[in-house]
């Protein structure tokens, strides 16, 4: 046999599937590198402004075959190269994750391969080891999660050991940020028009107060509540407030959202003497989130760890690299497992 060939046979294929909330995607990966990563998004929640679960599940059941077919076929493998079965458990949608788990259960069975239980937050932090050429952190390290769902200051000790820091007590900062966009307008999901318009604004144009919370922990229903009251003053002056000053709203929302975040990450970082500081989650997209995190690491002279773009939204490439260390663990789950929907 070729040599290439003998080595291959002792590289892990992975099967992966995400379908926690509106994205339905499967991935297949060999060891910690990506072979296809497809991703439908689904369109239909635009006009709802907001993920409708039951919408969702019905577009994920539509979704799936298509989606996991061409994830095997652009990898350029056939059903019987894979080793493994991975899925996100949860947290998420329970209409949304019931597809996937229903479905990568049936494949198990159906190809007497394993099945591996992914948690979809564990896998937005792990798809930092995704091999890509870049550098990958090292342990310890600290991870600011950030999406529609979570916001979480995470220290990673290891792969598996993760320990909590802190957390927002209410809204998460994509929701808070989605929000800001919704008062203003801006359609659904409203985090990467805000990203966009704020790029021609002041970020110091209006000040927006930040709570007062202990320790790491988060607020952000305050924010969201002092830009609507804001506004809804403002707006009695002028009834085209926000049309007149969009970009500069736009760049002073997501400079105090930006500034709270990193604030208390720069803080944990200090107090637990780590200098690698990685972010993730879809919020982890945001411009000003990036090169602020640059700015702060430079100074400090840590090591900043910033995401593909196609990494911080949900996809199931980090399914699959979170997958892959458990499979090197012998962690296999079993075909009576349901999905969970709280982290
Ligand atoms: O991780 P994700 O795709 O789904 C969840 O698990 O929630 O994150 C989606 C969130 C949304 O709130 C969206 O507005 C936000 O990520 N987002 C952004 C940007 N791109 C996506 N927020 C700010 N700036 C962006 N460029
Ligand atoms: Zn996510």
């Amino acid at each position: 046999m070729h040599p290439i060939n003998d080595y291959a046979i002792h590289m892990t294929t992975i099967l992966s599937i995400e379908s926690s909330c509106d994205d339905t995607s499967a991935a297949v990966l060999r060891d910690d590198r990506i072979l296809s990563n497809v991703i439908a998004s689904q369109k239909v929640h635009e006009q709802y402004g907001g993920v409708v679960p039951e919408l969702a599940s019905r577009a994920h059941q539509q979704n799936i075959i298509p989606v996991v077919d061409s994830a095997i076929r652009q990898a350029g493998i056939t059903k019987e190269d894979i080793d493994a079965i991975g899925f996100t458990r949860g947290p998420g949608l329970l209409g949304s994750l019931m597809v996937g788990v229903s479905f990568a259960k049936s494949f198990s069975l159906a190809l007497g391969k394993p099945l591996i239980e992914v948690n979809h937050l564990q896998a937005h932090v792990l798809s930092h080891f995704i091999d890509t050429g870049e550098p990958r952190p090292t342990f310890p390290f600290i991870c600011l999660l950030v999406s529609g769902g979570h916001t979480q200051i995470l220290l990673l000790h290891d792969h598996f050991n993760i320990e909590l820091l802190g957390q927002t007590i209410d809204d998460a900062a994509g929701e808070a940020i989605d929000k800001a966009a919704k008062i203003m307008d801006l359609g659904y999901p409203g985090g990467p028009v805000i990203d966009r318009l704020a790029k021609e604004g002041n970020p110091d144009a209006f000040r927006f107060a930040t709570p007062h919370i202990a320790g790491y922990d988060y607020s952000f229903s305050g924010i969201k509540t002092s830009f609507l009251y804001f506004l809804r003053d403002r707006l009695k002056e002028d009834p085209d407030f926000i049309q007149h000053h969009l970009p500069d709203l736009c760049a002073s929302i997501q400079n105090t959202i930006v500034g709270f975040l990193l604030k208390k990450v720069e803080h944990a970082a200090i107090d637990h003497h780590i200098n690698q500081i990685a972010i993730a989650g879809g919020v982890s997209a945001n411009s000003l989130l990036r090169s602020e995190l640059q700015r702060i690491c430079h100074k400090h002279r840590w090591q900043a760890f910033i995401p593909k773009f196609q990494f911080c939204t949900d996809n199931a490439a980090m399914v699959g690299i979170a997958a892959y260390f458990k499979y090197q663990r012998g962690e296999f789950a079993d075909l009576s497992l349901p999905p969970y929907t709280r982290g």
